[in-house]
């Protein structure tokens, strides 16, 4: 199933609670959170207050990307604050099952994240164990940046090491995701599209979602 995540962090950040709406309204599957602590990643944005001022404004779930350098430590937080979905770095200083297992035990989806240098393989011990994948597809810390073709062929890997294990995995992106590069990556198998300036970008936010997801599904190869 195709799924349409907006990245908040494009949005007008004066009335955050309105732009959750508006995307709500606007077909968005889920608010994708970018969490940004300024060690892991060269820039700042929000925290677990935020997210969970913003839970009153929507039921679609939130999908809260974690570019921090220490996830375990604020796993807690973040669900008490309503993620649905808690995405972190492969490459960050938490040990990983543990993470894992306190992202489930926190009543959370667990999902890996690669950034564009990692090879996707590294996540393969771990697949059985999570719910989602994030491929980065532009190197984390700020949105508006274009798509890198050169992440196409980890995709396709992971895909494939999915479909071997018989792994119904959600393979997300983020990064870059436009009309002109969605359709490269759901046919090398993402199923989940984060997209920032595409969908913030256009004054109709809700044909910018019935776009993109129109040229996800044609491109998906089940379809
Ligand atoms: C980047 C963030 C992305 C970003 C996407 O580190 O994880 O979610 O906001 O923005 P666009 O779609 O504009 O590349
Ligand atoms: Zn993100």
């Amino acid at each position: 199933m195709i799924k349409i995540a907006p990245s908040l962090l494009s949005c007008d950040f004066s009335r955050f609670g309105e732009e959750v709406v508006r995307m709500a309204n606007s077909g968005a599957d889920m608010m994708h959170l970018d969490v940004m602590d300024g060690h892991f990643v060269p820039n700042i944005t929000f925290g677990a207050p935020i997210i969970e001022s913003l839970r009153k404004y929507t039921k679609l779930p939130f999908d809260v990307h974690l570019m921090i350098s220490e996830p375990l430590r604020f796993i807690a937080d973040f669900a008490k604050a309503g993620a649905d979905i808690i995405t972190f770095n492969i490459e960050a200083d938490s040990p990983v099952v543990e993470t894992i297992a306190a992202i489930r035990a926190a009543g959370c989806s667990a999902s890996l994240c690669v950034k564009p240098a990692t090879p996707v393989e590294e996540l393969f011990p771990f697949l059985d164990l999570i719910d989602m994948v994030l491929i980065m597809t532009v190197e984390p810390g700020f949105g508006g940046q274009p798509f890198m073709p050169e992440t196409l062929g980890k995709i396709e890997r992971l895909r494939m090491a999915c479909k071997r294990r018989g792994l119904k995995m959600d393979i997300e992106v983020d990064g870059g995701i436009a009309k002109s590069t969605i359709a490269l990556a759901a046919k090398a198998g993402a199923n989940t599209f984060v997209a920032g300036s595409a969908v913030f970008g256009p004054p109709d936010a809700k044909a910018a979602i019935e776009h993109l997801r129109h040229l996800a599904t044609a491109a998906t190869p089940e379809n």
